[in-house]
């Protein structure tokens, strides 16, 4: 018996930092503010598994798929003898710990994706923007979760896994994986250090590290101390139409509500009355109204071109057609428990007064991210 390297270095860094993106995504899920976080870790996984699958076939003689390829049914009885203590010891993964290799990256991968385009599709942001619409996204958030969660189960099977092993085998396994070394016979296959290609991973996976923590950083920091703007704020998606005549028109006595606030029936009516607009006469010539609704009815909350929009036009019953965003279900649920105080305080004054709390109110977007109440 003598000292054999058996894990290569980008395998082992690659197994460590998987664990850490993969444990530190699983800690910022539930925060608006670490979502920057999150999604940055969930870029890094996706980078390391692409990188751990070229390696399952260019890497060392224990990295590569060839030499862990057991079935399904070859783990399991492996595990049940391990159980009885009369498993064999392997100096690669064994037959069980191969089966947590293949499902770990398959989940992680999924999760990943799902994770990428549940964002494209929710929030239309990230590199997924556009391609899929609202439904599909949402669907893919539950997806993005449940699986989640059972790679979290499959991570704790896999810890057991380990401690049982070691056990068995009477040697630590997680110390194998930080030193890549194990006693092994004198005449067993040994991996090569591959210094170089480790050093790509963990520079490329710094790199892409240090670039997203500080953006991610720096729009935590902004939002934390109540700061900045909402082009500063992670993750604002595409800007959504304007229109100069609007603007001019709708801006003067209040904020411009975005066209995506309200469905085509709704503008539809409230155009139709201009003349009673909640006690004032907006005496628009027949050219203007022309334009102006023209805008609205091409932007409406039925197009869905926001998060906001989509959420708003599905609140609101077919045979409905609201005059007030503050009415429709949508915004009344979202705003339900901002307390009164808030309300009368001389920085809001009015429930439309939406760019008191919200960074991008006149963008329309109202990011979850641009939000702020008025200390
Ligand atoms: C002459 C002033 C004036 C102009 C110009 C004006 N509005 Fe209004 N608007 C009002 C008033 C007053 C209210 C009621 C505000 C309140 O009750 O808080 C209102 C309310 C609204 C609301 C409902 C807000 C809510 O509570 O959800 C919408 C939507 C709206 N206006 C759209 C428009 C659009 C679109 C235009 C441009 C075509 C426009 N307004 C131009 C005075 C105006
Ligand atoms: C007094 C501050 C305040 C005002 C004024 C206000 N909001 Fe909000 N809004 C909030 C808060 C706080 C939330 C977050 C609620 C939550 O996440 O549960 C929110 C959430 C929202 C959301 C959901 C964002 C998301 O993705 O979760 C939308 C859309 C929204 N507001 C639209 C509006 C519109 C439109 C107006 C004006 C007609 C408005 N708000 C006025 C405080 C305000």
């Amino acid at each position: 018996m003598k000292s054999l390297l058996i894990w290569d270095l980008p395998t082992r860094l690659f197994h460590w930092l998987f664990a850490a993106s993969f444990t530190g995504a699983w800690l910022t899920a539930e925060s608006d503010a670490w979502l920057g976080v999150h999604i940055g870790l969930g870029y890094l996984m996706l980078g390391l598994i692409s990188f751990r699958l070229v390696w399952g076939f260019a890497g060392g003689h224990y990295a590569r798929f060839t030499n862990f390829l057991f079935s399904p049914m070859q783990g399991w009885r492996y595990l049940r003898q391990t159980l009885k203590r009369q498993a064999a010891r392997h100096l690669g993964h064994n037959p069980a710990g191969s089966q947590a290799v293949y499902l770990l990256l398959a989940l992680g991968l999924v999760v990943g994706l799902s994770g990428l385009f549940a964002q494209g599709g929710e929030e239309q942001q990230g590199v997924a923007a556009s391609l899929l619409g609202y439904d599909l996204g949402h669907a893919l958030k539950q997806v993005h979760e449940v699986l989640a969660t059972l790679m979290l189960l499959l991570v704790f099977g896999h810890i057991a896994g380990v401690v049982l092993e070691s056990r068995a085998h009477r040697e630590n396994l997680a110390r194998g994986m930080v030193t890549g070394y194990k006693q092994g016979p004198d005449d067993a296959p040994v991996s090569r250090r591959h210094g170089l290609i480790g050093g790509l991973v963990l520079l490329g996976a710094a790199g892409f590290s240090a670039w997203w923590f500080q953006y991610a950083a720096e729009a935590t920091l902004d939002r934390l101390a109540g700061r900045g703007n909402a082009t500063a704020v992670a993750f604002v998606g595409k800007p959504l139409a304007g229109n100069a005549t609007w603007r001019e028109e709708c801006g003067s006595c209040h904020l411009d509500f975005h066209p995506g606030l309200l469905p085509a029936r709704s503008w539809q009516k409230l155009f139709a009355g201009q003349s009673r607009h909640f006690g004032d006469d907006l005496g628009l010539d027949a050219a203007t109204g022309k334009t102006l609704l023209a805008f609205a009815l091409e932007n409406a909350a039925d197009h869905q071109r926001s998060e906001a929009a989509w959420k708003i036009d599905r609140s609101i019953k077919p045979d409905e057609a609201p005059l007030r965003i503050t009415e429709t279900p949508y915004w009344l649920n979202k705003h339900r428990e901002i307390e009164a105080a808030v309300w009368r305080s001389s920085k809001v004054l009015a429930k439309a007064n939406c760019a008191a709390c919200h960074l991008d109110a006149q963008a329309g977007t109202f990011e979850d991210a641009a939000m702020r109440l008025p200390k």
